[in-house]
């Protein structure tokens, strides 16, 4: 089921779905507060009335409607019931066109923290969110849902792209990590994050969870919820020499849920991984870890031309070392090959239910072997659905480059860089 293959690469600069620009960008004030953005009652209502679709023993929505726009001419905002949370949350999923892994979006587990707002208390339940989620290698489909942004009161915003994410640094010309982070990693530096004194390849990152009140604040993922899975090879006894490795869970963390007009900006999910994402994208591209080069010189192939496919067969042993690995460690994942046909089942039931289900080509084909997986060989409806998980400019910037701050001017912005009493605190806490 998994593959969110929402987040990570192409940066959508304005929202896809919503057209929105960045909310961050004039944040409200905690001294003085905005004046609250004019709600959209009719995207609470078009939420509400396919709430009471799908759930037809509720009865009727008009009543709740009513109430809802009650509320929302006192509040600015409403309030979501439990049952229309959850819904809510499994119906972005549902919607979320770059997922492969969609089939099984109604067994998603949704834990709702919206009382949750202070950042310390923020970054703690998403170590609990990854507690949970690994669930000692079988992995639960989970979402952890923070305080949503209200009139004068905007909820926590989580920096990091997933809760668990590998540093790259710099040295020289040369990264030692993963590429992709080397901006967010230094940003995290100079806020007085203590990095080991000798960089190493896989070096998880610390979460930086933001309120307006708190500013940023940075936190170590302890040790014991950290599942990683070393890799070796079924056949290739050198492969496991290359020391590489990779987290069991793929938790993102800096997307926005939108649910009947209502944003919660923090609310990590999770499924499970498929093993080309790792194999074919985080560990082969050439901008991530680039190794296909070195597992072809170790195969012993001719990397001097193209047309030895030296880069094909490298990949290929590549990805039978991750999904063999997870396996043996006792892991979940999935490969392209079942998550294709999971994804075509998942298609079948959602046309039968009478909706239909945006989903975006380029994402959905599996990097690999591309048309020998059935999702290759169709075309799919496109138009974005909500609810939803959206990604703005600001959001995607921060992933990458710990910039900008959503909340400049919060009380507690002035952590940046640390005070170098807080700073020894961190050292002190890392694992
Ligand atoms: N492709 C991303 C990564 O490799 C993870 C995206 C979400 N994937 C998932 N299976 N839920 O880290």
């Amino acid at each position: 089921m998994p593959d969110t293959i929402v987040a990570l690469l192409p940066t959508t600069p304005i929202c896809p779905i919503t057209g929105a620009t960045s909310p961050a960008a004039a944040p409200p004030r905690p001294e003085a507060p905005a004046p609250a953005p004019a709600f959209d009652v009719a995207e609470a209502e078009e939420f509400l009335r396919l709430y009471y679709a799908e759930h037809p023993a509720a009865g009727p929505a008009g009543p709740r409607i009513a109430q809802v726009r009650a509320e929302i001419g006192r509040t600015g905002t409403y309030r979501h019931t439990d049952l229309e949370l959850a819904f809510g949350a499994r119906v972005a999923w549902r919607n979320s066109a770059r997922c492969i892994g969609r089939l099984y979006w109604r067994s998603m587990q949704v834990r709702d923290l919206r009382h949750v707002r202070r950042a310390s208390d923020v970054a703690a339940e998403c170590v609990e969110h990854l507690r949970l989620a690994t669930n000692g290698g079988r992995l639960r489909p989970l979402i952890t849902i923070f305080a949503p942004d209200a009139p004068g009161r905007p909820g926590p915003r989580i920096w990091n792209e997933q809760l668990i994410r590998y540093a790259g640094h710099t040295s020289g010309d040369t990264v030692v990590g993963d590429p992709r982070y080397v901006g967010f990693t230094s940003t995290v530096r100079s806020m007085g994050w203590a990095a080991p004194a000798t960089p190493g390849r896989f070096d998880v990152l610390p979460l930086v969870v933001e309120t307006a009140t708190d500013g940023p604040v940075l936190s170590e993922i302890p040790r014991d919820v950290l599942v990683e899975v070393p890799l070796s090879h079924p056949d290739l006894a050198w492969f496991a020499d290359l020391g590489l490795r990779w987290h069991a869970v793929p938790a993102i963390s800096n997307m926005r849920l939108r649910i009947g007009g209502i944003d919660y900006p923090a609310a990590p999910f999770n499924g499970w991984y498929m093993g080309t994402e790792i194999g074919a994208r985080n560990l082969a591209d050439h901008d991530r870890y680039d190794l296909l080069r070195p597992v072809a010189e170790r195969l012993g192939m001719d990397c001097s031309t193209d047309r030895t496919l030296w880069r094909d067969r490298a990949l290929v042993e590549l990805n039978r070392a991750v999904l063999h690995s997870f396996e043996l460690a006792g892991v979940t994942i999935s490969d392209h090959h079942t998550e294709s046909q999971r994804f075509l089942q998942h298609l079948g039931k959602e046309e039968r239910a009478g909706r239909s289900c945006p989903a975006d080509w380029s994402w959905i084909v599996p990097p690999m072997s591309s048309s020998q997986t059935p999702v290759f060989h169709r075309y799919y409806d496109e138009a974005d659905q909500l609810p939803g998980f959206v990604v703005d400019a600001d959001t995607v910037s921060r992933g990458l480059t710990g910039a900008p701050a959503a909340f400049p001017d919060a009380v507690g912005a002035g952590r940046i860089p640390l005070p170098p009493r807080r700073a020894r605190w961190y050292r002190r806490l890392r694992p």
